[in-house]
């Protein structure tokens, strides 16, 4: 999708926006009288008053899909009036919701594609250089959760462990930061048994992916973990047919780091961020682990194992020790799709948190309540610590009936020691069906990308 700025251009169709008439994201769409071609798309804000940058998105999207579906080429934007001051941030919103909105993963289909390229003319724009900066930014920050979307929608025959790195290898080049991809035999070197023993019944091996960047000179390092199984069945503790179809996106936290780091990059945010992906696959083979095994973690405590399905925690563990040992940031945020149950308890629209540390805890809100995504924090409490606690081992990966995210999240907390940490499952977010937003289509969201960006940016 291209945008062009106050070019007063001929264009057949438009987009305008309208306050008060019509209902909040209500769409008209009128043939254009004049000239017999062309639309008028017709899209409703609510009152002025109320507006909201989430509005715009939504209404735009919508519109833009419309667009598409009238197979308009090209279509010029008719400005609403915004104060002056929010011009640049209300663009930002428009481009989010029009580049976003059009994202489709078709690319096994043979027939059918769906037209994608729609050139966008913004007219009466006031503060072009404003503009065109913040339309760049805007860009960079969609096609990198365009690009993790593509990651999460991708199925696991076709996106293992390796794959995956080739991935973030072609970015990486592509987009100016570092990666180091370690294989088996380092990765066992540094004593990640807890990781190595998740993804050992597969000929797709582990793979521990490193992404550096490091443009912020001597100021503090973020590190972001997230998980990346890139198929989980469960293993010996077998998922039932239903989730079986979903983990391919159990890699979605991974795609969400990557995201971030790629829009850092292109972006040259003057930023420290490492971001670590502990990749594999957890399936039923001979040489499995099962449940009841013990195993040791990276930070020598050892685990032992009462259900298989809860890969995820063991595999962050050792990836959070790792980016605090090894690669020393001084906070760190994971973000992965560990429990079923944040999905049944927030069906899709909050994100849930836990943290450690509330001062971190308000600046990522902060960083929250700009870019609109929805996050709700769940209590720590140490009388849930009981739950994790195993009477043969330092800990059990389960918390059995007591808490399964708060659970699982204060698990992952034993491996971050004091530094200030917030926990993202994504498990309701991750991937929608259906989806809840007009910019967000069926499958991998790219949750959470937007509002790091946002934290990192302004930090
Ligand atoms: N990847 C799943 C969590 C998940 C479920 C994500 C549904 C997205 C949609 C995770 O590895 C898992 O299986 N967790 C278990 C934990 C349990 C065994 C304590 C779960 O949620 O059932
Ligand atoms: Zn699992
Ligand atoms: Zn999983």
């Amino acid at each position: 999708m291209d945008f062009y700025i106050n070019t007063h251009k001929k264009v057949a169709s438009k987009i305008q926006a309208t306050f008060g008439k019509q209902e909040e994201e209500e769409l008209l769409y009128l043939t254009n009288q004049e000239d017999g071609q062309g639309y008028t798309l017709l899209v409703g804000l609510g009152k002025e008053r109320d507006l909201t940058f989430e509005k715009l998105r939504n209404s735009f999207a919508k519109a833009i899909k419309k667009a598409r579906t009238l197979k308009i080429k090209e279509i010029v934007v008719k400005k609403i009036n915004f104060n002056n001051e929010a011009e640049a941030k209300c663009i930002q919103a428009i481009v989010e919701g029009m580049d976003l909105a059009l994202y489709t993963f078709d690319k096994y289909k043979t027939t059918d594609k769906k037209q994608e390229k729609i050139d966008v003319y913004l007219e009466d724009i006031e503060d072009e250089e404003g503009v065109r900066k913040i339309i760049v930014e805007t860009l960079n920050v969609t096609t990198s959760i365009k690009l993790a979307r593509d990651m999460i929608n991708e199925p696991s025959n076709k996106l293992y462990p390796q794959e995956l790195a080739n991935r973030v290898m072609a970015l990486a080049r592509n987009s100016g930061f570092e990666v180091e991809v370690l294989e088996e035999e380092e990765i066992k070197a540094l004593g990640m048994e807890a990781f190595l023993t998740v993804g050992k019944g597969t000929l797709n091996k582990p793979r521990l992916i490193v992404m550096r960047h490091l443009k912020g000179g001597d100021k503090e390092v973020l590190g972001l973990v997230g998980k990346g199984l890139t198929c989980d069945t469960g293993g010996y503790s077998l998922k039932n047919s239903e989730s079986l179809m979903y983990m391919k996106s159990d890699m979605s936290g991974a795609a969400s780091v990557i995201g971030v780091m790629n829009a850092l990059a292109k972006n040259n945010v003057p930023q420290n961020v490492i971001g670590v992906v502990a990749t594999c696959e957890n399936i039923v083979a001979g040489d499995s682990y099962k449940p009841g095994d013990i195993i040791y973690t990276m930070a020598g405590k050892s685990i032992e194992v009462l259900n298989t399905d809860a890969e995820g925690r063991l595999t962050l563990a050792d990836a959070l020790y790792y980016i605090i040992e090894k690669e020393k940031v001084t906070k760190v945020i994971d973000i992965a799709t560990l429990t079923g149950v944040a999905g049944i308890t927030f069906g899709g629209v909050y994100t849930a948190l836990l943290s450690n540390n509330n001062d971190f805890y308000t600046a990522f809100m902060n960083a929250a309540n700009k870019t609109e995504e929805d996050f709700w924090r769940l209590p720590i409490h140490k009388k849930y610590h009981k739950y994790i606690e195993s009477e043969i081992a330092d800990l059990k990966n389960t918390g059995g009936s007591g808490g399964g995210t708060i659970t699982a999240g204060m698990f992952l907390q034993e491996f971050v020691k004091e530094l200030p940490w917030i926990h993202l499952d994504i498990a309701a977010t991750a991937a929608v069906d259906p989806p809840l937003c007009e910019y967000t289509p069926k499958g991998g969201t790219g949750v959470g990308i937007r509002t790091l960006y946002e934290l990192i940016k302004n930090k």
